[in-house]
C-alpha cells in the first residue's frame, strides 16, 4: 500500500521527490496498456465521476480514457449549467451525493482552492483537473513526466537546468504548479518572461527563490532564450479577464515560430506548451511551421498525460500492485 491509497491529490505541495517518483514509475509500466499492446482490467467495476465545470479537451478526456483503459466505467457531467450547482447547491453537498455515485472523482471548476472544498465533502479520492488559476497538479506532473523525458534523451537532467516560462504567468495555473515541483530539485535558472501585468504571483517566485534557485523576470522574449534547455510557452488566460477587450492587450505579445526559435535558442531547446495553444491570428504564441521540430514536445506532453493519469488512479485506488494480475487478452 503506498501514500496515495485513498488519498486527494490536490495540490504538488503534498508531493516530495519520493511520491513523484513512485507515481513517475507506475506511469512508465502503462505503457504498454496505454499503446494497446497489452489489457488490464484492473479496475473492473470501478466508476469515474468526471466533473468538468470550465471547458477541457486534454484533461477531460485523457482522465476518461485513463479509467476505460485500466478496465472502469466514466460517469460524465460538462459544464455548470448541466450541474444543480447551477441552482444553488453547495459543493459540498455535491460532493457528498456524488461520491455515493463512485469509486474517485476527478474534477475541474472555475474557481481556486473549489476542489479543496469539494474533496471536505467527498467519501472518495478526489483529484484536481485544474481549479481557477490556482493549480493544475496533474498537467505538472506529466509536464515534469515530459521534462525528465527530454532531457535523459540528450544526457541531461533536470538538476542545473534553465527554463523559460513565457506568457500569462499570472493566471497560467500550469506553471505555479510546475514551479512548485521544479523547487525540489537543485540549481534551476527559472526565466519568467511575460508582461508586467501578468507576472508570476509574488507567492510562486517566493518559493522559487527560497528554494535557492535563480530568478529572472523580463517582459522581453528576446536576448532571454539562449541558453533555456526548456521553453514553456503559455496562452493569455482570456477566461480569467474581465473582458475580451483587456486580454486581446496582452495577445500576440509573445510569439514563438521557426524563424524566432533557430536565431535565438540552442539547438537543444526543448518547447512545450499544456496546450490549448491559441491559434487565432491575433494570438498564435506558438507557430504552426515548428509542428514538424522533433524539439517539440507539446504532443508528448499530451500522450504522457494518460500515463500520469493512469498511474493516479492506479494509486488513489490502489491497485498499482495488480496490474498484471489482472491482464486479459487484447
Ligand atoms: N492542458 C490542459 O489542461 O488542457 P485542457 O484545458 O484541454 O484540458
Amino acid at each position: 500500500m503506498t501514500q496515495f491509497q485513498g488519498s486527494h491529490i490536490l495540490s504538488v505541495n503534498q508531493l516530495d521527490l519520493d511520491s513523484i517518483h513512485t507515481i513517475f514509475s507506475v506511469a512508465d509500466r502503462m505503457a504498454p496498456y496505454a499503446l494497446r499492446e497489452k489489457r488490464t482490467r484492473v479496475l473492473d467495476g470501478a466508476i469515474l465521476g468526471n466533473l468538468f465545470f470550465e471547458p477541457s479537451t486534454r484533461t477531460r478526456v485523457s482522465f476518461g480514457c485513463a479509467f476505460n483503459l485500466l478496465g472502469g466505467r466514466v460517469a460524465e457531467t460538462v459544464g455548470m449549467a448541466a450541474s444543480s450547482l447551477s441552482k444553488g447547491e453547495s459543493l459540498y453537498d455535491t460532493a457528498r451525493v456524488l461520491s455515493t455515485y463512485s469509486d474517485v472523482i476527478a474534477m475541474r471548476h472555475p474557481d481556486a482552492y473549489s476542489v479543496r472544498e469539494f474533496a471536505e465533502g467527498s467519501r472518495v479520492p478526489v483529484i484536481n483537473g485544474g481549479d481557477g488559476p490556482n493549480e493544475h497538479p496533474t498537467q505538472a506532473l506529466l509536464d515534469l513526466f515530459t521534462i525528465q523525458k527530454e532531457l535523459n534523451q540528450g544526457g541531461r537532467g533536470i538538476d542545473g537546468m534553465h527554463i523559460a516560462m513565457v506568457g500569462d504567468l499570472k493566471f497560467g495555473r500550469t506553471v505555479h504548479s510546475l514551479s512548485r515541483l521544479l523547487c525540489m530539485y537543485k540549481n534551476i535558472n527559472f526565466t519568467l518572461i511575460s508582461p508586467t501585468e501578468l507576472a508570476m504571483p509574488d507567492y510562486v517566485i517566493a518559493d522559487i527563490e527560497n528554494a535557492g534557485h535563480k530568478v529572472t523576470i523580463t517582459d522581453q522574449l528576446e536576448g532571454h532564450l539562449d541558453k533555456a534547455d526548456i521553453l514553456y510557452l503559455t496562452r493569455i488566460q482570456e477566461e480569467r479577464f474581465p473582458s475580451q477587450e483587456e486580454a486581446n492587450k496582452y495577445r500576440g505579445k509573445f510569439r514563438l515560430n521557426r524563424s524566432i526559435y533557430t536565431q535565438h535558442c540552442k539547438s537543444n531547446t526543448v518547447i512545450m506548451h499544456p496546450l490549448p495553444r491559441d491559434s487565432r491570428a491575433q494570438a498564435n504564441e506558438l507557430d504552426n511551421d515548428l509542428n514538424s521540430h522533433p524539439n517539440l514536445a507539446i504532443f508528448r506532453q499530451a500522450d504522457n498525460g494518460l500515463l500520469i493519469r493512469m498511474a493516479l488512479f492506479a494509486l488513489t485506488l490502489g491497485v498499482d500492485s495488480q496490474l498484471e494480475k489482472y491482464e486479459c487478452a487484447v
